[in-house]
């Protein structure tokens, strides 16, 4: 069976109250191919979680966008992997770039945290990719490679992860990969799951695409056989994003 295709929509630091709303509702009015052709899955802030959560769509998800390493207690501005499942929120996005360079989150975290999430039954977009300086040095496989390692080493299966690539000099910059810089990458890392984790995931875990997608590059990205979806930053906050939904058929 086909990987099913992967939107997600990362908000980010995004939107008040008033405009989460309109977001919502333009999303809920939008015609889009059917659930069982795409999982569309929204990434608000913490504090509007459990507003979009009553208020999607049905078929749409939410996911968060981070949690705690292990079990809540005394850790002043987290929130829990449990806390999160408490209130029925399916999903949470690991290892984004801005956690990892502004927040100097490591690999070995990272790989913690997608361990601890997912044992509580979320599921996780983990995130990967390299930088500028590191592509133009030639390291992006071997940055690629050791961030997934990280998560691998730590996680006893792949069933409910997405591992979303995003090339650091993509994100937010308007300078999106091309279709086959990004399929060179996501052909790499399949070759890597199936390598050192095995055939089985290497045929069925999705690797989604993110860094300035927008309604406009989306169709010829989606054409890329090893690129299974995407993770949306700026986009998601406008109407563009149900374009990049459609680019799933
Ligand atoms: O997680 C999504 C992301 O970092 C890409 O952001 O704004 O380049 O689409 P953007």
């Amino acid at each position: 069976m086909g990987r099913k295709f992967f939107v997600g929509g990362n908000w980010k630091c995004n939107g008040t109250t008033e405009e989460v709303k309109k977001i919502v509702s333009m999303l809920n009015d939008a015609q889009v191919p059917s659930g069982d052709v795409v999982d569309v899955v929204v990434s608000p802030p913490f504090v509007f979680l459990p507003l979009v959560q009553s208020s999607l769509r049905s078929n749409f998800h939410v996911a968060a966008q981070n949690c705690w390493v292990r079990k809540g207690g005394a850790f002043t501005g987290e929130v829990s992997a449990e806390m999160l499942v408490n209130l029925g929120i399916p999903w949470v996005i690991i290892g984004h770039s801005e956690r990892r360079s502004l927040l100097n989150e490591s690999n070995e975290f990272i790989g913690d945290k997608v361990a601890y999430a997912l044992a509580q039954g979320l599921k996780v977009i983990a995130c990967v990719g390299e930088t500028l300086e590191q592509r133009e040095s030639g390291s992006t496989l071997e940055v690629v490679s050791a961030q997934t390692k990280a998560i691998a080493d730590k996680i006893p299966s792949w069933d409910n992860v997405v591992l979303a690539y995003e090339p650091v000099w993509a994100i937010g910059t308007g300078k999106v990969a091309t279709p086959a810089q990004a399929q060179e990458v996501h052909a790499e890392l399949r070759k890597w799951l199936h390598n050192n984790v095995s055939a089985e995931v290497a045929g069925s875990a999705r690797i989604i695409y993110g860094g300035s997608v927008n309604g406009a590059n989306c169709k010829e990205l989606a054409g890329q056989p090893d690129l299974d979806g995407f993770l949306v930053g700026g986009a998601s906050l406008k109407p563009e994003f149900v374009d990049i939904i459609k680019s799933a058929v």
